[in-house]
């Protein structure tokens, strides 16, 4: 794959998550791409609407499962509102795949604890996913996951489906004031029911992605837990255009969060002069 050039993809299904978030299902018009296009779970795309611009996704589908190619995307701005006029069958512009990754290997053999707030569960998905589909090679799976309402919770199928998986415990809770009279999970922001959950530290990693006032108060609950700063793993999505390292939009002093991330240990984020 040429790496400058967008790839043509068909959207192959929509699905309406919340009223202004929306995944798609895609799928390369290339024969040679749908057999070659490999990534790794973190990594992310740029996402090209023909004549309107080009936007960063990460991949929210796992590289485990190769039938479908999915991003899921806010609608935030002009090409964000581009996509969200489009319909199945119709085409656009992906080239990718950029950016580092999760560390699967390091996570082998642990308990993963993932944490996600709203739209930041896409990557985290990506992994879940990752890990659930390679089962034997980790321990227990933790999933707290929060959005602002019962009407921004992403991915509703999927929450109930780890809900009922052994080995696996899942907790979803939404913002006070945002639930519905039905509603049977948590009420309470992320980093509070965190700490309510209290994961194990001990032989654990933990994923951490959504805005960054949670992740910023989300940190200090996994230390008092006993997570070390090298088992805490985040994403940083600064705004890029290139995504190879070569414009500088996205640096932080050295660092290109688009080549040497999206994914930082919260150690390697401690060493990131303080601008993000
Ligand atoms: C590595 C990475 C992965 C991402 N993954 C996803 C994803 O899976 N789903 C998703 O919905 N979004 C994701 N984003 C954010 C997404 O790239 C932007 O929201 C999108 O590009 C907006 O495009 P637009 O043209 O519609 O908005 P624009 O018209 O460009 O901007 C609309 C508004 O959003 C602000 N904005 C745009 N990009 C960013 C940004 N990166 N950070 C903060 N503010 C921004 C602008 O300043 C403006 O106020 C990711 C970003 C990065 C860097
Ligand atoms: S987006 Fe161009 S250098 Fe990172």
């Amino acid at each position: 794959m040429n790496i400058y050039k967008p790839e043509l993809v068909e959207i192959m299904d929509i699905i309406q998550e919340t009223p202004d978030i929306k995944t798609f299902k895609l799928q390369f018009v290339s024969k040679k791409m749908r057999e070659e296009f490999s990534f790794l779970a973190g990594q992310f795309a740029e996402y090209s609407v023909f004549g309107e611009g080009e936007c960063t996704f990460c991949i929210a589908s796992p590289p485990t499962r190769t039938e479908y190619l999915e991003c899921s995307f806010k609608i935030a701005g002009k090409v964000t509102g581009a996509l969200n006029k489009m319909n199945k069958g119709d085409i656009i512009g992906l080239r990718g795949p950029y950016g580092n990754h999760f560390p699967l290997e390091q996570m082998e053999g642990k308990n993963v604890v993932f944490i996600a707030g709203g739209i930041g569960l896409a990557p985290v998905r990506c992994i879940i996913w990752n890990v659930l589909d390679l089962r034997d090679k980790f321990k227990d799976v933790t999933i707290v996951y929060g959005a602002r309402s019962v009407s921004d919770l992403v991915y509703k199928r999927e929450l109930e489906e780890w809900k009922k998986m052994d080995g696996v415990k899942t907790v979803v809770t939404v913002d006070p004031g945002g639930e519905t009279p039905d509603w049977t999970g948590e009420v309470g922001f992320v980093p509070s029911i965190v700490e309510k959950v209290a994961p194990a530290s001990e032989n654990s990693i933990a994923i951490i992605c959504g805005p960054p006032i949670m992740i910023k108060y989300t940190f200090p609950v996994l230390e008092k837990l006993g997570f070390t700063e090298d088992n805490m793993i985040t994403t940083l999505e600064n705004r890029m255009k290139c995504g190879l390292g070569k414009c500088g939009r996205c640096n932080i002093g050295n660092v290109y969060v688009c080549k040497d991330g999206p994914v930082f240990s919260y150690k390697e984020m401690l060493e990131l002069p303080q601008e993000y």
